[in-house]
C-alpha cells in the first residue's frame, strides 16, 4: 500500500454557501473539467445539498461529505445530525473540529473526540481539523497547542484508525484571511504532526495518515504547497466555491521528490 505514491486530496469546504440550484450549476461546470489524472476530489457541502450532490457526482471521482455531525448514534438532540443519517444519503466523509465549530460554536476537544470515535464506529471517514491562533504562534506555542489538540481529539484510537485518518492543519490566522501560511511553515508543522502520531501510534500509522493544509489556499499558492513532502492535500474554503478555480487546483500535477 505504501509503495504506490498517493494522489493528493483536494477537499472543498463550502461552509454555509450554496442552494441546491447553485450547487447543481457548480457541479455541471466542474464535472466535465475534471481530468482523468486529477487528484482525489472531496466536497464538504451543506446538509441540504448532500443527496443532490451525491446523485450528480455518481460515476465521477468526486466524493461528497458533510461539515459536521453529532457524536451520538441518535437521540433527543434538536438540530443535530447523526453519522448514520449522513451515510444513508451517500456522504462518504465528515469534517470534524473545524475552527469555526470550535470558536463560533464553542465545540471542545472532548466533544470533538467523541465525534471522532463515532466516525470510526459508524464507518464514515473523518477529516479532523486542528490549528493554532495567531497569538499562540507568536508566543511560540504552536507545537504544544497542536499536540494537545491531537492527543485529546485522537485519544483511545488504535494504530489502524490513525492509518485511515485525514487530518487538516488549518492555522486559524490563515483561514479566510488571504494570508496563507508559507509552504515552509506548513511543511514544518506537518512534520511535527507526523512525529506526534509516530510517538503515540507508530511510524506505519503516522506515514499512512493523510495531512492536508487549509487556510487561504488559492490557485497561485496550491502547487508549491502540494510539493512539500508532508503535505498530502489541501482543504479549501473560498477557492472551492467557483468551479473554474477549484478545477484548476484539482487538476494540478505534482511531482514530488521523495
Ligand atoms: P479558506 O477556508 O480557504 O477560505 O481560507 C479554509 C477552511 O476554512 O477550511
Amino acid at each position: 500500500m505504501n509503495s504506490v505514491p498517493k494522489k493528493a486530496i483536494i477537499a472543498g469546504n463550502w461552509k454555509m454557501y450554496k442552494t441546491i440550484q447553485e450547487a447543481t450549476d457548480f457541479l455541471q461546470t466542474l464535472i466535465p473539467n475534471i481530468q482523468p489524472s486529477s487528484n482525489e476530489v472531496l466536497l464538504a457541502v451543506p446538509y441540504t445539498i448532500i443527496q443532490t450532490a451525491v446523485e450528480l457526482t455518481k460515476d465521477t471521482p468526486i466524493l461528497i461529505g458533510a461539515q459536521n455531525m453529532n457524536d451520538a448514534s441518535e437521540g433527543a438532540f434538536t438540530g443535530e445530525v447523526a453519522a448514520k443519517m449522513l451515510l444513508e444519503i451517500g456522504a462518504k466523509f465528515v469534517i470534524l473540529g473545524h475552527s469555526e465549530r470550535r470558536h463560533i460554536f464553542q465545540e471542545s476537544d472532548a466533544f470533538i473526540h467523541k465525534k471522532v470515535l463515532r466516525a470510526f464506529v459508524d464507518n464514515i471517514q473523518p477529516i479532523l481539523c486542528i490549528g493554532e491562533k495567531w497569538d499562540e504562534r507568536q508566543a511560540g506555542k504552536t507545537d504544544e497547542v497542536l499536540k494537545n489538540q491531537l492527543l485529546a481529539d485522537l485519544a483511545d484510537l488504535k494504530p489502524e484508525n490513525i492509518d485511515q485518518l485525514i487530518i487538516a492543519y488549518e492555522p486559524i490566522w490563515a483561514i479566510g484571511s488571504d494570508k496563507a501560511a508559507t509552504p515552509e511553515i506548513v511543511q514544518e508543522v506537518h512534520r511535527h504532526i507526523r512525529d506526534i502520531l509516530t510517538e503515540s501510534w507508530g511510524q506505519h500509522a503516522a506515514e499512512n495518515a493523510r495531512i492536508l493544509y487549509g487556510g487561504s489556499v488559492k490557485v497561485d499558492n496550491a502547487s508549491t504547497l502540494l510539493q512539500q513532502p508532508d503535505i498530502d492535500g489541501l482543504l479549501i474554503g473560498g477557492a472551492s466555491l467557483t468551479p473554474e478555480t477549484f478545477s484548476k487546483i484539482v487538476n494540478m500535477q505534482i511531482n514530488k521528490t521523495e
